[in-house]
């Protein structure tokens, strides 16, 4: 790699808007939800929560490698539209299908990452990317499960 590249770096900086927005949405939402139901969707999430924060840190770690800056609350753009807290505190389905929906995002988003790092010789942003992917499709799987379930 010779001169970190702008591209790679606002890659870098979206996926971690991504996982501070998902942090947010899943404390809410394991906030949120109520009823017998909710309990273990409140506990996954709750759990995950931790997952995703070490991923905004190390994301945040080879922003800093690459000589780019961290942004602020004033500077994130958050848009995961259906991942807010549904209007119905019961409503446990569609918690499950919003994150579902966040997963996916996020997979879409690192395999751009992966492919965008590639063409720029950046093998730790590559690599980086690949092993968070690899979680994030844990992640969609779990709540994949949960929703074939949860929707009998
Ligand atoms: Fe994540
Ligand atoms: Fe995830």
């Amino acid at each position: 790699m010779s001169k970190p590249s702008k591209e790679v770096l606002e890659g870098l900086q979206k996926a971690y808007c991504m996982e501070v927005e998902t942090v947010v949405n899943y404390l809410g939402n394991a906030l949120h939800l109520e009823g017998v139901r909710a309990d273990h969707i409140k506990q996954s999430l709750l759990s995950d929560i931790q997952g995703e924060l070490g991923h905004a840190q190390r994301l945040g770690n080879r922003i800093k490698q690459l000589g780019g800056s961290i942004y602020g609350s004033l500077s994130l753009k958050f848009e995961q539209k259906m991942l807010q807290p549904p209007s119905d505190p019961t409503d446990v389905v569609a918690v499950i299908k919003g994150v579902i929906a966040a997963e996916e995002d996020a997979i879409a988003h690192y395999e751009r990452l992966i492919e965008l790092a590639r063409q720029h010789n950046d093998y730790v942003t590559e690599n980086l990317a690949v092993e968070i992917l690899e979680e994030e499709e844990t992640h969609r799987q779990q709540f994949q499960g949960y929703l074939k379930e949860y929707s009998k």
